[in-house]
């Protein structure tokens, strides 16, 4: 390892510094510095393994999500100045930002597009970590990578509800009903059903209590919740040694290293009998296996968040956020659809709804309650259902997790046909129509 110590000369008197700043150390020992001494990059380890680097196995889904959300605080907060959450007002005040407020309805792009995105990201961050099995401990001392994973599920449900919960407020149709079909499923709960439903809105109708409760709930606890979480989330991964790629690396270079030798003993002048520590020939260190953080992942970062900010910067562009007709409890439109992260769940809803003769088995309790719960509870708990050896960690369709990559698979692809079923292909009373079928002119119910 080279310690060179120069520091960079004093820009000279008259000279203008260069518009962009750029850093590139020159040692080892300036790359450490650089890592130490700046509030942004201390976060970061003063060395980062070569693997975890790699584009292809973790695709920096995380890093795209912790940039989303990242935006959606930026974004949120000119809303916040803007909005009004009061049943009365909160139409007129989005209406505003959208048509009167200069780049009102830019930053409610940016805004609604990312909050899109996140959940996209989070969920495909989530399929990658299983197809890698990535949430299984290597050989490290002190890992726990299976409650990162367990961490990872309470985050993509709040991912949720955040979402969800930033649905209602611009008090439009849409939202309305979405926000009405969604927290219907709740009240199918056995026993308590209705209840719960009340908890969540604030009474038994949506209005004011709803609007104000998923207000506080959207612009401070589930932020606040999930900020913390991810800021846990983070230092889990570096406790644990890293991303499970790099774990199973170091593994393999071990094994082709020369074996530990016998050095000296710890034994007391011969009477005491000690343990001969062994001294390990080589060290990783030496092998090259780490690169400098600084600038290796700071700039791989830096190409992911600034990326992302451009992708959706440039969409808020093109793709208008939707403002239909004010909340109108007395309108029905035909189809009333939940948000389209949570259509697959209506769509399992109907297909659960079984009509016998005259009865009919409601599916709301089967679909809507009874199945999502026993998903969360198998993804919750399944590090500890999966018996394949730790060498499976960080490997993409590791051979010994074959048949629960299949299935899980499987369970993702019906989940995404699902979604695009309940979001494209259902009509008027949820029948199924083509894209090519015209629906049927239907009067509109008071
Ligand atoms: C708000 C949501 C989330 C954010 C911002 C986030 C962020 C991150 C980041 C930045 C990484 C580093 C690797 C990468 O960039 O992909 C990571 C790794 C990881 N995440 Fe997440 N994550 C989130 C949700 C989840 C979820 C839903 C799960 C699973 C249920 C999960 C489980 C893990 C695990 C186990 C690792 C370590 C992966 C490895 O060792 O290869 N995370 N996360």
């Amino acid at each position: 390892m080279s310690a060179k110590t120069e520091t960079p000369a004093p820009s000279a008197p008259g000279v203008h510094p260069k518009p962009f700043w750029s850093f590139r150390p020159r040692s080892d020992r300036e790359a450490g510095d650089a890592v130490v001494s700046n509030f942004l990059l201390h976060w970061f380890p003063a060395k980062t393994y070569k693997p975890s680097l790699d584009w292809g196995y973790s695709f920096w889904l995380g890093t795209a999500s912790a940039a989303l959300f990242f935006l959606l605080v930026l974004s949120g907060l000119p809303l916040l100045l803007l909005y009004v959450p009061s049943v009365e007002r909160a139409y007129g005040s989005v209406k505003d930002i959208e048509f009167v407020v200069t780049f009102g309805s830019w930053i409610r792009a940016v805004h609604r597009i990312s909050a899109h995105l996140m959940v996209a990201a989070v969920f495909l961050h989530l399929v990658r970590v299983f197809l890698t099995g990535a949430y299984k401990n290597g050989t490290g001392r002190g890992q726990r990578r299976e409650w990162n994973w367990v961490l990872g599920v309470v985050m993509i449900v709040l991912t949720l509800f955040l979402s969800f919960t930033g649905y209602l407020l611009p008090w439009d149709q849409l939202a309305y009903w979405a926000v009405t079909v969604g927290t219907n499923i709740a009240s199918s709960v056995p026993f308590v059903g209705p209840e719960v439903r009340e908890l969540l809105i604030g009474g038994r109708t949506i209005d004011q209590a709803t609007l104000i409760r998923f207000y506080v709930l959207h612009v401070i606890f589930l932020p606040a919740g999930l900020g913390a979480l991810l800021a846990y989330h983070m230092w889990r991964i570096r406790k644990d040694g890293g991303l499970a790629k790099a774990d199973r690396w170091t593994l393999s270079q071990e094994k082709t290293e020369a074996p530990a030798t016998r050095t000296k003993t710890y034994s007391l002048l011969g009477v005491a009998r000690g343990q001969a520590p062994a001294i390990r020939a080589v060290t990783l260190e030496a092998r090259d296996t780490t690169v400098n953080s600084v600038n290796d992942l700071v700039r791989r970062i830096a190409i992911v968040v600034l990326g992302t900010f451009a992708v959706v910067s440039i969409l808020a562009c093109f793709i208008p956020s939707p403002l239909e007709e004010p909340a109108n409890p007395m309108i029905t439109p035909n189809p009333a659809k939940a948000p389209w992260y949570f259509l697959w769940l209506q769509e399992i809803v109907t297909d659960t709804t079984l009509k016998i003769g005259s009865f009919t088995i409601n599916g709301a309790f089967l679909g809507g309650v009874i199945l999502p719960t026993i998903l969360l509870g198998l993804l919750l708990v399944w590090p500890w259902l999966d018996r394949s050896p730790a060498g499976a960690a960080g490997v993409w369709f590791h051979a010994s997790r074959k048949r629960q990559n299949l299935v899980f698979l499987l369970l993702v692809l019906v989940v995404l046909a699902f979604t695009i079923v309940g979001t494209f292909l259902r009509g008027p009373y949820w029948n199924f129509y083509w894209p090519w079928e015209a629906w049927p002119e239907l009067p509109t119910r008071i």
